[in-house]
């Protein structure tokens, strides 16, 4: 590992579009593990997002502003590169379901493969977000569901403010 001396840092990678309670409960259990955990979010223009890399980068910021030990960051290119250039010995993913099994472990096996010195370690959410995903988490608030409880509550605030969201959930008359 190459991060001796300086304590165990621990990246945790993602689209985070957006930031759920799921991602929060394993950030929080990444920093009880670890000394010190980058939530990296992925700067990615191929994927259709719904907050921009700015407004996650802030709205991570502000959920994590009291924890010393979690720090909030954009990377581009490959990851186990950015894990190298942050002198990280682990790279920290959440699995839910069996269903993530497949394509978490295609991933860890070919970032083993392009940088065999960093360690993927998967950690399980506790039960209740084992079934939230950024995806539903969208698609029930663009519907007009309610997303309470599966969100943080700044991230809440901002669904409601997000203009590429609001068809559905418009008061009824206010549409036009
Ligand atoms: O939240 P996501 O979308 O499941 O996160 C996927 C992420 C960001 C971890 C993955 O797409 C990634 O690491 N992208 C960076 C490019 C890279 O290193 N690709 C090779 C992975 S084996």
């Amino acid at each position: 590992m190459n991060n001796e001396g300086a304590g165990r840092l621990a990246v945790y990678p993602g689209s985070f579009d957006p930031l759920t309670n799921g991602h929060v409960d394993i950030i929080q259990r990444g920093a009880r593990l670890f000394d010190q955990i980058v939530v990296a979010i992925l700067e990615n223009a191929e994927k259709e997002a719904l907050f921009t890399v700015g407004e996650r980068l802030e709205s991570a910021k502000q959920v994590f502003s009291e924890q010393q030990n979690v720090e909030v960051d954009t990377f581009n290119g490959l990851l186990v590169d950015y894990a190298r250039r942050k002198n990280a010995s682990v790279i920290v993913r959440g699995l839910r379901a069996i269903s993530d099994f497949e394509y978490e472990m295609q991933m860890a096996l070919m970032n083993r493969r392009l940088s065999s010195e960093i360690e993927t370690v998967f950690m399980m959410p506790a039960e209740p977000y084992t079934y939230v995903s950024s995806r539903l988490v969208k698609e029930i608030y663009s519907l007009g569901g309610s997303v309470s409880g599966l969100v943080p509550p700044s991230v809440e605030d901002r669904l409601r403010r997000s203009s590429r969201l609001q068809a559905v959930n418009q008061p009824s008359g206010a549409s036009d």
